[in-house]
């Protein structure tokens, strides 16, 4: 065989590889993927990735060409997010995605925060935020030290202003509001909570790594961004609606100084001398060359075009939904995202199961996504919900979506959600599954006794992929204590590329 055969064989396999996957392009994926629905677009910025696939993000002073980029992704996102005004300049970085953006605002409000005061140099100080903040901010305040502080919502998503504003004393350094949050599509009420930050020289980011290329863009929302008094920073994701691909996020400070406080330097070594704006050392530039390609061609004009056609598909979403019997939309989404509950005004007999639905869903080849429900510390329970992320595209593919979700919910209706009975019933003899949902004082599972658990609970990993119904799966997973449904979800995740 030839170079270039066994080239195109290896390149053979890889597509065959890639056909298991979900579709990436033409609106069946309601979510991880933001499809602008323009061809064009991703030729564009898959040109510019292999024109800047060589380089190395690791020193912009060998490589000018991407702090250029980076200069003007900069420039169009504080524009974008008023963050270019006298009163409110905006100084920030790009980032390898949400979760390193988020990681990094929360590093950066621990660092001030103790830097304030030297009495708080080993203290632990917390990180208030609603229960629906992206998950990223409870990892950024393990892994910093923070404790985490989730502010109970109500059955609709949305948050207390009250409720926040009471939790913020001398001992926060970062207090989080998303634009909007993920789960429910709220827009949480950031003017009120960053007002009050202010007032308590608390720092407040506003998440918008989902809404910060869309929103800016979208009707009839109060301000949340750099506008707003006390918003010290906000990261939004180019790799969401930005429409670039996976690996680019911005993270935008107010003032020089905050956005210093986020670079790790160090002439400590006998190595070249190390400044890091972001957690990563040598990085790729493919993904930051897609961006600015992108927001070159979009403008501000290109933008406000591709939202409107999010703005137009999720509202006739939204009333497909609330027409379809045991179905209704949790709170009222200010965004391209939908979370499909149970409809609790009818009677059980009439009720469509979100997870079910997902489930059928999927089985006519559209995908939308489980999010299981949630009892907060309050007694207050979250529904679970099927989430859809809604991007350009899904208005062309909107009369299948809707007839899919109108036949799924047909297919489900009045079907109780599978309850894990005797998996629980298993795994309390196991000493697994009691203890309070929180954690406190329960037994976790290992790698072998986790896997054990979730084969009895009939869950496969087929060559790679999850099981094809996630419903029982989510059911079980919402019921156990956190640590061990966790465990059992770590083992299933792990098994999954392990050779
Ligand atoms: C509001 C919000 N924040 C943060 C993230 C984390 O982003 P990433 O998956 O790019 O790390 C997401 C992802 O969906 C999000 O929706």
């Amino acid at each position: 065989m030839s170079a270039d055969d066994r080239s195109a064989e290896i390149l053979d396999r890889l597509r065959r590889l890639r056909a298991r996957d979900a579709p990436t392009h033409g609106g069946r994926t309601l979510a991880y993927v933001y499809d602008s629905g323009v061809a064009e677009l991703d030729e564009l910025a898959a040109r510019a990735a292999e024109i800047a696939r060589p380089l190395n993000g690791l020193d912009p002073t060998a490589f000018p060409s991407i702090a250029a980029m980076e200069r003007d992704l900069i420039a169009f996102a504080r524009r974008a997010l008023h963050g270019d005004s006298r009163r409110a300049r905006a100084f920030g970085s790009v980032t390898s995605g949400g979760t390193e953006s988020c990681l990094l605002a929360v590093k950066t409000a621990r660092d001030l925060w103790r830097a304030a005061d030297p009495l708080r140099a080993r203290s632990r100080p917390r990180l208030v935020a609603p229960v629906t903040a992206h998950a990223a901010f409870q990892k950024a305040a393990r892994l910093f030290d923070l404790e985490w502080d989730p502010v109970p919502c109500a059955a609709d998503g949305t948050v207390s202003a009250d409720e926040m504003i009471r939790r913020l004393s001398a001992d926060v350094a970062l207090v989080v509001v998303s634009a909007p949050a993920y789960p429910s599509g709220a827009l949480d009420p950031v003017g009120r909570v960053a007002a009050a930050a202010a007032d308590r020289g608390i720092s407040c980011h506003v998440d918008a790594c989902f809404g910060g290329l869309v929103l800016p863009w979208w009707p009839g929302l109060p301000a949340w961004d750099f506008r707003v008094r006390g918003v010290t920073s906000i990261s939004a994701d180019l790799h969401k609606f930005g429409y670039a691909p996976k690996g680019v996020s911005v993270l935008l400070h107010r003032g020089r100084a905050r956005h210093r406080a986020q670079f790790f330097a160090t002439t400590r070594w006998p190595g070249y001398p190390v400044v890091n704006p972001t957690l990563l050392g040598s990085r790729s530039a493919s993904p930051t060359a897609a961006a600015w390609a992108i927001a070159q061609r979009l403008g501000d004009r290109g933008y406000a075009e591709l939202t409107a056609r999010c703005v137009r598909a999720t509202r006739s979403i939204v009333a497909a939904a609330d027409r379809i019997e045991g179905l209704a939309v949790q709170g009222r989404p200010a965004g391209p995202a939908v979370a499909l509950i149970a409809d609790p005004a009818v009677p059980a007999a009439a009720r469509v199961d979100p997870h079910l639905l997902a489930d059928e869903v999927a089985r006519l080849e559209f995908r939308i996504q489980h999010q299981p429900g949630l009892v907060q510390s309050n007694g207050v329970r979250l529904p679970h919900s099927a989430h859809l992320t809604i991007t350009p595209v899904t208005e062309r593919t909107l009369p299948e979506l809707l007839d899919v979700l109108a036949r799924a919910a047909d297919a489900v209706r009045g079907r109780p959600r599978p309850e894990p009975r005797a998996e629980l019933a298993a795994l309390r003899m196991l000493g697994y599954g009691s203890g309070s949902r929180s954690g406190s004082r329960v037994r976790v599972p290992g790698p072998r006794a986790a896997w054990r658990i979730l084969r009895a609970a009939g869950v496969r990993v087929d060559a790679g992929g999850l099981p094809e119904r996630l419903a029982p799966l989510m059911a079980l997973a919402e019921r156990l204590p956190a640590p061990v449904a966790e465990a059992l979800l770590t083992e299933l995740l792990a098994r999954v590329s392990e050779p």
